[in-house]
């Protein structure tokens, strides 16, 4: 080895031991003769001193030393003069007076700072560039090593639980079904396509099949989808199968992990069981399916209030069917006329005509559609509102699903709003988990005029819905759950449909696929299913995301080592680029677009 101590190991008991220490120059100073250098490895930082004319000294100046040089020092540990002793740090009471200096390599200037302020103010473009120094940062190497720390934790709790990890291929074939794929050509089946796994759904059914009971895997997933702060073209999923269990063994064995990773990882002791609430409730209360449960605002029904309002925009949309809701942004009157433009357009931005509003000043309400309502309607808001001085009330008038999503996205924007004015406290280590259940099994897409499966077309209905699979397709629930950790969908599962016949009718009468579709895509499952399937569930976690969490950033860029970005290029290795055309006519492929 070539070190006898790494930097952050020594302490006044290791006073007048000789050693030895590698790593990078963090910085150094040249005080009038004496040279200090701050030596750092992965684990901490040591003070190095450097006397003028010894040898260690000659060393540094022969190389000119400039910050991030690696070198190798040797000398002597010895107590730092009184006073001058460095509280904050590990090593702060001792210093290596260096008797020898090897420089393995010298470093050029780094384009950005590799401190955690520094490199944060930097653009991230630049950071993904220089992913290497960027990863020498000490927050990005902790978000590494929590990463680490949470993997382990993961692995260490399925073992003890008797599941068996088993890899499944990257390499799948293509189920237009579900996100859009990246297509992989085959050299020696010219014009035919692997697709790269969306996940391992399909292989983990059959590993039940195959009697493998309980089975997981850390597996890496694609999809071609647009990228954003929790999306990743390439991300891992902490996937799970289980046989002969039903949902509450899935809740009791997801919580069981998520305790042993925060306890693990963060020494914190989570609560469980988790709440668990009705996917109606959670768009009724938070308009999202996701609820962040850190803080209140909850959205209010006000269809009956309207429905004989004068107020016609209000009348008519709930004559036709609609809702009328409404969310007290709470002391949020104060908001400016730019921060309610804003929220206009975020309202715009997912179908709202407008987005109508309270605004309760000097014991006034200000409005502009306020004419509209009678005494009672006014009393009845204030009522159901808790209407208060210095309160901002937003309504929004559409179908149910479209009002919920619109006041769900304003509810966050007031929270952050809110949040900055420093009238809500909104906690990255507030860790409010629950499970959202009972999801609609099939959703209607418009688009295509035909249902849809809300998750996958895999899930088993919930038992006594099972009937109005032919008769009111709609009104069936699903056996699936979603795990949410403060707004932030964590992973979801189901119970799988395990009989031949019920599947086969799901892809057919209900999904309407046609047979012989059915049949080039999911035949080998609807064969396997006939040998023989137990009943079985399962879930997958979205490990980017629960890390990103623990490690309390907003992107999951932070906890992968080499991401992409928003446009899906690495800035490191600079891809995806051109091939050659020799490539392209050994994989029998094509180009007929190429960007300018
Ligand atoms: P689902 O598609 O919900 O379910 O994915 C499970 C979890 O994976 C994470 N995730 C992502 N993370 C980063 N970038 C992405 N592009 C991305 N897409 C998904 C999320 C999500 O909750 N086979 C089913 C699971 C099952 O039924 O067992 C599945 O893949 O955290
Ligand atoms: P209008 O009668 O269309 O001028 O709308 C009067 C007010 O109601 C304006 O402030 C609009 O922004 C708002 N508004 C219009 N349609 C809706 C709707 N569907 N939901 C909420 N607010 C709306």
């Amino acid at each position: 080895m070539q070190r006898t101590h790494h930097c952050a190991q020594l302490r006044s008991s290791d006073i007048g031991s000789s050693v030895t220490l590698v790593g990078w120059v963090d910085s150094i100073r040249d005080q009038g003769g004496i040279i200090f250098i701050d030596l750092r490895d992965r684990e901490g930082i040591t003070q190095v001193k450097l006397e003028p004319n010894s040898n260690a000294d000659t060393g540094a100046r022969a190389h000119h030393l400039k910050p991030e040089s690696v070198v190798q020092v040797s000398g002597v540990v010895t107590a730092r003069p009184s006073g001058t002793a460095n509280a904050g740090l590990a090593t702060g009471e001792i210093e290596v007076d260096a008797t020898g200096l090897t420089v393995h390599n010298g470093a050029d200037t780094p384009p950005f700072p590799l401190d955690d302020v520094g490199g944060d103010r930097v653009n991230e473009d630049l950071r993904l560039t220089y992913r290497y120094l960027d990863l020498r940062r000490p927050k990005m190497r902790r978000n590494l090593v929590t990463r680490h720390r949470a993997t382990k934790a993961i692995r260490d709790y399925f073992d003890a639980e008797g599941f068996i990890e088993v890899e499944t291929p990257a390499l799948f074939k293509s189920t237009p079904e579900g996100a859009r794929e990246y297509l992989v050509p085959s050299r020696i089946h010219p014009g035919q396509f692997y697709a790269l796994s969306q996940s391992p759904q399909q292989f983990k059914q059959i590993l039940m099949v195959a009697g493998v009971e309980r089975y997981f895997q850390i597996a890496r997933c694609f999809r071609d989808e647009d990228l954003r702060a929790d999306r990743q073209m390439e991300f891992t999923q902490v996937d799970v199968e289980a046989s002969f269990i039903d949902r509450e063994d899935v809740y009791a064995i997801f919580e069981g992990m998520l305790k042993k990773v925060w306890k693990d990882v963060l020494d914190v002791d989570l609560p469980t069981p988790f709440l668990r609430m009705p996917f109606v409730e959670a768009m009724n209360r938070f308009g999202v399916d996701k609820p962040d449960m850190r803080f209140g605002l909850e959205l209010v029904d006000l269809s009956e209030t309207f429905r004989n309002s004068a107020f016609k925009v209000f009348q008519s949309t709930v004559a036709g069917g609609g809702a009328v809701k409404a969310l007290n942004a709470k002391g949020l009157a104060d908001l400016t006329q730019g921060e309610l433009k804003n929220l206009e357009d975020v309202a715009k931005s997912l179908g709202a005509r407008g987005l109508a509003f309270i605004k309760v000043e000097g014991g006034e309400w200000k409005s502009p559609i306020v004419k509209f309502f009678s005494e009672a309607e006014k009393a009845e808001l204030t009522r159901m509102l808790a209407i208060e001085e210095g309160d901002i009330v937003f309504f929004a008038a559409a179908s149910w699903e479209k009002a919920c999503a619109i006041l769900g996205r304003i509810r966050l924007e007031s929270g952050t709003l809110l949040q900055k004015r420093g009238k809500l406290s909104i906690r990255h280590d507030d860790w409010k988990f629950l499970w959202v259940v009972d999801f609609p099994l099939m959703s209607y897409d418009e688009e295509a005029g035909r249902f849809v499966a809300t998750h996958h077309p895999f899930t088993a209905p919930v038992a006594e819905d099972a009937a109005l699979l032919d008769s009111d397709p709609k009104k069936v629930r699903g056996q699936h759950y979603d795990v949410v950790l403060n707004g932030m969908e964590l992973g979801g599962g189901s119970i799988r449909i395990h009989q031949p016949a019920l599947q086969k009718k799901v892809f057919e009468d209900v999904l309407q696929i046609p047979a012989d579709v059915v049949e080039s895509r999911f035949g080998y499952m609807l064969k396997a299913f006939t040998y023989g399937a137990p009943p079985h569930g399962g879930i997958a976690f979205g490990l980017d995301r629960m890390v990103a969490l623990l490690c309390g950033t907003t992107s999951i860029r932070d906890v992968i080592a080499f991401p992409k970005t928003q446009k899906g290029q690495c800035l490191m290795t600079q891809s995806p680029t051109p091939v050659t055309e020799k490539q392209l006519r050994e994989l029998h492929v094509a180009v007929s677009a190429v960007d300018a």
